[in-house]
């Protein structure tokens, strides 16, 4: 992997391994990005990208459940398909590592890092990786009407059985709520809905207070996630950006444009090269 690294990027990787070695707190902010390289599409990219081929608007809006449930639905069921088989990559993996204190032994007690996510996938925590979500979870789900979850371990009826057994088929059939029989959906935020509370505030004060603030493959163009990285910035941060193609953000420091599942795991051991 470091032999597809140019001499310039692994250069930049060090800069950005000696801000991090002093970093008693280090925020991370992933996006589709760094799902990319375990086969999961991105949302903007040019031609694979979700939004590329479908719309936002249609899809991912209480107004679009609301006018065709069924079309929204199997569209989530659809996505679930496509990511049921995915696996961690090298990025989720050296962030895992870093995270558990593996790689960083004697840094571990005296760094916190916070790991933030606007993916809706399990991969930070398939690798291992404790994750605040913002965006929500693809493989949970909730009522449309009066929000109650949506627990498929305690199916203890023949209907909700039978529902769950559609769900997990993939099926672009209806379920009803079991309380209220209203549409259940996917536990995700929709355009236009707001961010979980206590996910948005524990990512506010990691963010406000690290001294270092890494966003990973993310395009830096949904608010409020995208402004992590400017309240990082106003409170004194250093911003690493890691993403193989420019986005808008201005308050970059160090860019390492590559892929993340290149760049993470060289971060990752050069950090953990230094400690030992
Ligand atoms: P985007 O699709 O907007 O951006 C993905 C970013 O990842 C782009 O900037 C790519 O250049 C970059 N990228 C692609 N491959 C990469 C790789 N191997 N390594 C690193 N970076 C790579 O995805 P997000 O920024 O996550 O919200 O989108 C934000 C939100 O918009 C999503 O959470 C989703 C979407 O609508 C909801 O569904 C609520």
């Amino acid at each position: 992997m470091v032999a597809e690294l140019s001499t310039k990027l692994v250069a930049q990787v060090e800069q950005a391994a000696k801000l991090l070695r002093s970093a008693k707190q280090v925020c991370i902010l992933s996006g589709a990005g760094i799902s990319a390289e375990s086969g999961i599409p991105t949302f903007r990219d040019k031609q694979t990208g979700l939004w590329e081929n479908f719309s936002a608007e249609d899809l991912a809006s209480p107004t679009a459940f609301a006018r065709d449930p069924k079309l929204v639905w199997s569209w989530y069921q659809w996505r679930r398909e496509l990511v049921q088989d995915k696996a961690p990559n090298p990025a989720h993996r050296a962030l895992a590592k870093w995270q558990q204190g593996l790689a960083l032994k004697n840094l571990a007690s005296k760094q916190r890092l916070t790991l933030i996510t606007q993916n809706v996938d399990d991969l930070h925590e398939q690798a291992g990786s404790e994750a605040i979500h913002l965006h929500g979870h693809l493989w949970r789900n909730r009522c449309s009407q009066c929000d109650s979850v949506f627990v498929e371990s305690s199916a203890n009826n023949e209907e909700t059985k039978n529902a769950v057994e559609k769900i997990k088929r993939f099926s672009d059939e209806l379920i009803a709520c079991p309380q209220c029989g209203g549409y259940i959906r996917p536990d995700i935020v929709w355009f236009g809905e707001s961010l979980p509370v206590e996910a948005w505030q524990q990512a506010e004060e990691a963010a406000a207070n690290c001294e270092v603030f890494i966003s990973i493959g993310t395009s830096s163009l949904v608010y409020p996630a995208a402004g992590l990285a400017q309240l990082a910035k106003q409170n004194g941060a250093k911003i690493i950006e890691i993403n193989p193609n420019p986005t808008p953000s201005t308050v970059v420091d160090i860019t390492l444009a590559a892929k993340a599942g290149a760049v993470m795991p060289l971060l990752v051991s050069t950090l953990e090269q230094s400690k030992s």
